[in-house]
């Protein structure tokens, strides 16, 4: 099956990205959310990212008014009803993305597929309350999403091999990598990422090093565009709790222990660069 059209559903940071990349690549997007207002924010963001990519000369004025002439916006699910795929990036919270999923269940046509943008959810558990569970996959984006070359593919136990294919040739023909891994807690790149992080926390902890000195042996000695630390606060320290204990709860082995010092800045509203405090302080 090739697709040709798709909806969005949330608006948000990811949502909003990932109706920018399949409009930039030709295809007709909806984008979805409850509110005028969250799709009007929506819109604005991809606007502006969009201006200063056309500025930087990274793209013409007219493909900036191509991209966004192949949006249009919608506050009901019932919109979905001629989509060939359809994407929730809504909120990581498994009562709403099932709920979402049921009803895209009903309304969409029989050979849509249905994706997931969860960064820890079990793909396999949301495919389970749709009729069409060999239909179901992850499609799982980086943040942000106009940038990173990856799309994690995320398949459930019950995904069709046509269903990954297709999912695949359509990362592919966003410009984008799609690599095939399979449904367990964290998939891979949280898994091998959070666990990193979390260490990098438990030197703090344990007074082997201050922060600074953390980021810039990982920067320095190994590479990273960033340090460990600063991405936590990029990320935003509940977030990456909440993986950690996605991850400690899965596999039930204390590897995965999220540490204290992590809990403790999350408990006292330091949440990173979002509240302006995590590791680093952001004016
Ligand atoms: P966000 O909070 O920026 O956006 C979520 C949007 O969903 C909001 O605009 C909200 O109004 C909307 N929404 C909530 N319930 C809805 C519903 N029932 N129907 C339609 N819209 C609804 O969240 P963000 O960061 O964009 O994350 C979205 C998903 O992407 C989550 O599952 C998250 O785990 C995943 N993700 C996030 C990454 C990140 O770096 N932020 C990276 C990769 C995946």
């Amino acid at each position: 099956m090739t697709i040709k059209n798709i909806m969005v559903i949330g608006a948000g940071q990811m949502g909003s990205g990932i109706a920018q990349v399949f409009a930039q690549s030709g295809f007709d997007v909806k984008l979805n959310d409850l509110s005028e207002e969250a799709l009007q924010e929506g819109l604005a963001s991809m606007e502006k990212i969009l201006s200063r990519n056309v500025e930087k000369g990274r793209m013409t004025e007219g493909e900036k008014t191509a991209t966004l002439d192949n949006i249009t916006t919608s506050t009901s699910l019932d919109d979905a009803s001629d989509r060939d795929l359809v994407i929730e990036a809504v909120v990581e919270n498994m009562d709403v993305k099932t709920q979402v999923f049921q009803k895209l269940d009903e309304v969409t046509p029989e050979h849509a597929i249905l994706a997931t943008n969860t960064s820890s959810l079990p793909i396999t558990d949301i495919a389970a309350v749709t009729k069409r569970p060999d239909q179901v996959i992850g499609m799982h984006f980086m943040n942000p999403v106009p940038v990173m070359k990856l799309v994690e593919v995320i398949r459930a136990i019950q995904t069709s091999d046509e269903t990954y294919q297709t999912i695949e040739e359509t990362a592919k023909a966003l410009g984008k990598m799609p690599v095939e891994v399979n449904d367990y807690p964290g998939f891979v790149s949280n898994r091998v990422l959070m666990p990193m992080i979390n260490e990098a926390i438990y030197t703090v902890y344990e007074g082997v090093a201050e922060p600074e000195a953390v980021d810039e042996v990982m920067k320095l000695g190994m590479n990273h565009p960033m340090g460990p630390l600063t991405l936590a606060d990029f990320i935003g320290l509940d977030t990456c709790l909440y993986i950690m204990e996605v991850l400690y709860e899965g596999f039930g082995d204390s590897k995965y222990r999220p540490c204290p010092l992590l809990k403790k800045y999350v408990s006292a509203g330091w949440l990173g660069k979002k509240s302006g405090r995590g590791f680093y302080v952001y004016e």
